[in-house]
């Protein structure tokens, strides 16, 4: 059965989203779109927390999060403990997110980059492994309580 990867966006990723989920179907990933649903203007936080209430359900354990510069569902993404999500904006921020951080959800800016760069994002992040080693201790970290 192919895995299923999350996607979801607010109005300003929804055109990038909409040309990012062919790319994952012919990676062999089944998309599971979590919206928006067009230009309507929505607000991104809440397209992070679906992504994060499906990856708690069991739906989905790697994702996509598209705004227009996505920092801000990469901010709202990572206040959720399951996620790390890992803003990107070439094909060597996407290798090393999954390389040195096993981040698990691949966030993009569609304001920020263009369609060629954002598939290579894609093809890099869903294809690259995490090195573990000395990285691994440090990943470990991020799911520790924060000091105060
Ligand atoms: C929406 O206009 C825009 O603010 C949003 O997509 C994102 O860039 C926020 O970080």
């Amino acid at each position: 059965m192919a895995e299923k990867v999350a996607i979801a966006s607010d109005h300003a990723g929804y055109g990038l989203k909409t040309a990012l989920i062919p790319v994952l179907e012919r990676l062999g990933f089944e998309v599971l779109d979590l919206g928006t649903t067009g230009i309507e203007s929505v607000d991104y936080p809440d397209f992070a927390n679906a992504l994060a209430a499906a990856f708690r359900a069991g739906n989905a354990r790697r994702g996509v999060l598209i705004c227009g510069t996505g920092i801000g569902i990469s901010i709202a993404a990572n206040r959720h403990p399951e996620l790390r999500a890992a803003l990107c904006h070439d094909g060597l921020t996407a290798e090393l997110a999954r390389r040195h951080n096993d981040a698990n959800v691949l966030c993009l800016g569609a304001r920020v980059i263009g369609p060629e760069t954002a598939r290579d994002c894609v093809e890099t992040f869903f294809t690259t492994e995490f090195e573990g080693g000395r990285h691994a201790a440090r990943v470990a970290k991020l799911s520790q309580p924060v000091c105060k």
